[in-house]
């Protein structure tokens, strides 16, 4: 008979998607000339002591370079979290991920999945095989987040920093220490495998885009196209003329400061918006939110980033 004193084991799931992380290079003093996503996830957490009473599990989902991230590998990814977390013994998932797309998959999972349990993604600036990996530590620290008894929603984690699954963004070629949380600063700290909250864990989207958990591909295809100095229509109009298998249902435009366009691109905007395609204007700053005007003719996409409009409006176009 189980006895009702002994505390439950209760359990952190470790999915593997590739990245850095799980890099190899041929020196260990190479931490640029490696090849992405060769370890696996359970090699990984090799040496790894799980905080106490908490069993780690590890399951390879995918192994990439995050540059060549895919729909269907962020199915797979959001429909294994959703299996893993229904589970009563399993306190979240960590995600081992590479840092190039880490952004768009936080904002995929945490516009999919709105979990009640934590989902904390982590990364490597330098690959597996380095003299000072930062790897092991982020997982550890990730691990720690995910083990935390009030954490919850999708989170990213990276030199020590706990980064809010809507806000992160990659800001760093190199440095250890490569994401931001633009102007809602970082969720909190892990230190020494405690952490330390500044602010509430990430709140569900107001709507949840579940469709995109099972429906099947190819999605709606959404291109991004850049506002600049000399701009012009030419991309949209070849977009438009182009007669693809897969026509493109919606554009981002990667707008200038508060939401600008150049006339020229916006003349080709107005025009595909007429024809039927949606069009969002998502700015190219780092920080900061479009604030609307109320004659504007093209829909914002408020604070989010190109990419992350982009993943937005691809799921608002999947439908619920
Ligand atoms: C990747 O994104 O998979 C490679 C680059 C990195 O993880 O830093």
């Amino acid at each position: 008979m189980a006895n009702s004193h002994l505390p439950e084991v209760r359990r952190v799931v470790v999915l593997g998607t590739g990245g850095t992380i799980a890099g190899k290079a041929s020196s260990s003093g190479d931490n640029i000339g490696y090849t992405a996503g060769q370890v696996d996830v359970a090699d990984l957490l090799g040496g790894i002591e799980a905080p106490g009473g908490i069993e780690l599990i590890a399951e390879q989902v995918a192994q990439v370079d995050s540059k060549d991230m895919a729909f269907d590998i962020w199915q797979k990814l959001a429909q294994r979290c959703e299996h893993w977390l229904a589970r009563p013994d399993v306190a979240g998932v960590v995600i081992t991920h590479g840092t190039d797309t880490l952004e768009e998959t936080a904002f995929f999972l945490h516009s999919v999945l709105a979990p009640a349990k934590p989902v904390v993604l982590t990364c490597a600036m330098r690959p597996a095989t380095a003299l000072s990996p930062d790897g092991p530590q982020n997982v550890r620290d990730a691990i720690a987040v995910a083990a935390t008894a009030d954490a919850q929603g999708v989170t990213a984690v990276c030199a020590g920093t706990i980064h809010g699954g809507l806000d992160v963004q990659k800001v760093h070629t190199y440095r250890l220490d490569a994401f931001a949380s633009g102007d809602a600063g970082p969720i909190g700290y892990v230190e020494e495998g405690a952490v330390r909250r500044l602010r509430a864990w990430p709140a569900a989207p107001s709507s949840q885009s579940s469709k995109a958990l099972s429906a099947p591909g190819p999605w709606p295809r959404v291109e991004i196209v850049m506002s600049h100095a000399g701009a012009s229509g030419a991309i949209i109009d070849a977009l438009l003329r182009e007669g693809a298998e897969e026509p493109v249902r919606g554009l981002v435009l990667a707008t200038t400061g508060n939401g600008t366009v150049h006339h020229a691109l916006e003349v080709a905007a107005l025009k595909a918006q007429d024809a039927g395609i949606a069009v969002l204007r998502a700015t190219r700053c780092s920080s900061g939110r479009i604030l609307p005007k109320p004659d504007d003719p093209l829909r914002d996409a408020g604070a989010l980033t190109p990419v992350k409009a982009r993943i937005a409006l691809m799921l608002e176009l999947l439908g619920k």
